[in-house]
């Protein structure tokens, strides 16, 4: 996992508090990118920021909240005050609320539109002139997108957490149309199964427990195994776009 053409970039990713956001920026750092770290949990980002500063990156703790406007604005200040342009964006904060539509759970849905389709429209809103900028001189520059295997493989309970995520996948491939005339790479990755802290917000009992038995039932991924994907994509020559990818374990069929 060593990919030198990263050593120039900066970079922003979300979610980068646990699980792939936070390997990402772990193994982006470690290539000599600068790396923003946007979530919420100030305390996670602090933590991370310092032990890859430690270990002689660039990291900076940014903590935003991305169904909040305001607080994305004043996110991409800090992040252009202390980095100027970026030219890699990791659209990866997501959440995961799954119960049967026939419970009507509209604050989950809300909850997750606004995240990972609103929220990451949000971030691609503050981020685009700075890649298309990049782009224009001669810079790589990356949009990647983190959607799911959700978007194409239909789970019963997570009917919505899907729909945000084939939104997301349409999204990227329509932006690609707009964005790749101009040389900004959109890229979506589609994970499966993932050891993070995802489903740790279910609150259906029975749902929780299913979750786990995939977890049992087969050796998932590692936020790592995502996090070198991402490295690979956003390194390759910068008129070759790995568009999109499904990454997942051997045994998820
Ligand atoms: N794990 C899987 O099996 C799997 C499979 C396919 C796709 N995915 C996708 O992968 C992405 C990363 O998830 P993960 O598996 O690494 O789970 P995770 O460990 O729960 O990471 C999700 C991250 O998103 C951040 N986040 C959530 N809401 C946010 C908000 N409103 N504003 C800013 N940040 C927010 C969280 O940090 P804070 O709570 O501190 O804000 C957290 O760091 C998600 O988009 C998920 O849908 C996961």
């Amino acid at each position: 996992m060593n990919y030198p053409a990263l050593a120039d970039r900066t970079a922003v990713v979300t979610g980068a508090a646990s699980g792939m956001g936070a390997a990402t920026a772990r193994l982006l750092a470690a290539q000599g990118a600068r790396v923003a770290l946007l979530a919420r949990r100030t305390d996670r980002l602090e933590a991370l920021a310092g032990e890859l500063t430690a270990a002689g990156g660039q990291a900076l703790a940014v903590t935003a909240d991305i169904t909040d406007q305001a607080s994305v604005d004043a996110a991409a200040t800090t992040v252009h005050d202390t980095y100027g342009r970026v030219d890699l964006v990791v659209n990866n904060a997501g959440v995961m609320l799954p119960n049967p539509l026939a419970d009507g759970r509209l604050d989950e849905w809300t909850r997750m539109i606004d995240t990972n389709l609103t929220g990451a429209l949000r971030v691609i809103r503050a981020f685009t002139p700075d890649l298309t900028a990049a782009a224009a001189d001669g810079h790589t520059a990356d949009l990647v997108n983190v959607s799911s295997i959700a978007s194409h493989v239909l789970f019963p309970n997570y009917a919505v957490y899907g729909a945000t995520k084939a939104a997301l996948t349409q999204l990227s491939a329509a932006l690609r149309t707009e964005l790749g005339p101009r040389d900004v790479r959109v890229s979506t990755i589609e994970p499966g199964l993932t050891d993070t802290e995802l489903g740790g917000h279910i609150d259906n009992a029975e749902l929780r427990e299913q979750l786990g038995g995939m977890f049992t039932a087969m050796p998932a991924l590692a936020a790592e195994d995502i996090a070198d994907l991402i490295a690979y994509t956003v390194s390759r020559p910068r008129h070759v776009n790995l568009r999109q990818s499904v990454i997942l374990p051997t045994r998820q069929a």
